[in-house]
């Protein structure tokens, strides 16, 4: 009787050490597949970053996208696109508010992969792509949302004078388009997201350049 249970506790004891070894290994390989998608993941954003011009992922803040809603009416079908669209939070609210469609690029892995998740959880009309937005036609945009960084202004100011079609218009959260008017510049009703945020219409600017023309436009 003694003997069978002392054959009881060793095969319990075995199977425990069993057990023990094998919640070890499972350990030590999830630990190995977090660290490889790290470094994976930590080299996909460094690697984006190169391509935002100092642009990095940051979010607009939602009294921003409520008042710009407020300000700029929208209507069902126009094409809304987000250059560098973040976790998707404005074409998010867009879409839901005006049934517009609603189109994002983004190149930082982690901010794609939110606002997919983002826009799966939510079922509006938004697409996003994981894609380096200068290699984007934004001929179909009416409404162009941007909140980048000022090294890359100039730049952007050119494509969107040789892509966009009259009418369309431009919202740049911080940072003006160099050499463009805006039409408006509004400011979110809370006490500390004060930035401005200048909205432009192609028509004017199309105006302003044609009368004023740039070195680089000629
Ligand atoms: C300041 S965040 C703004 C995010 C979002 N638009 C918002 O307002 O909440 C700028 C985003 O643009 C993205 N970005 C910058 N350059 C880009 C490019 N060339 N193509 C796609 N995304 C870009 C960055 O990865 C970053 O997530």
């Amino acid at each position: 009787m003694t003997l069978a249970f002392h054959a009881l506790c060793i095969r319990h004891i075995i199977g425990l050490d069993i057990l023990m070894d094998e919640i070890i290994f499972i350990s030590l390989g999830l630990l190995v597949v977090l660290a490889a998608l790290k470094m994976a993941f930590a080299l996909l954003t460094g690697l984006s970053s190169f391509k935002t011009g100092g642009a990095m992922f940051t979010t607009t803040h939602r009294s921003k996208i409520k008042k710009i809603l407020e300000v700029i009416p929208m209507h069902p079908g126009q094409v809304v696109y987000d250059l560098g669209c973040g976790d998707g939070r404005f074409l998010i609210a867009a879409a839901k508010r005006y049934k517009v469609k609603a189109i994002g690029f983004e190149i930082n892995p982690w901010a794609y992969l939110l606002s997919r998740f983002r826009v799966g959880l939510c079922q509006a009309n938004v697409s996003i792509h994981f894609q380096d937005f200068w290699k984007a036609d934004l001929s179909e945009a009416d409404i162009v949302f941007c909140y980048l960084f000022p090294d890359v202004m100039e730049r952007l100011r050119e494509k969107l004078s040789k892509e966009l079609k009259a009418g369309a218009k431009v919202i740049s959260c911080n940072f003006e388009m160099p050499g463009w008017k805006p039409e408006k510049i509004i400011i979110a009703s809370h006490p500390t997201h004060t930035d401005p945020i200048f909205i432009y219409t192609n028509l004017l600017w199309r105006a302003q350049e044609d009368s004023n023309p740039r070195p680089a436009d000629s």
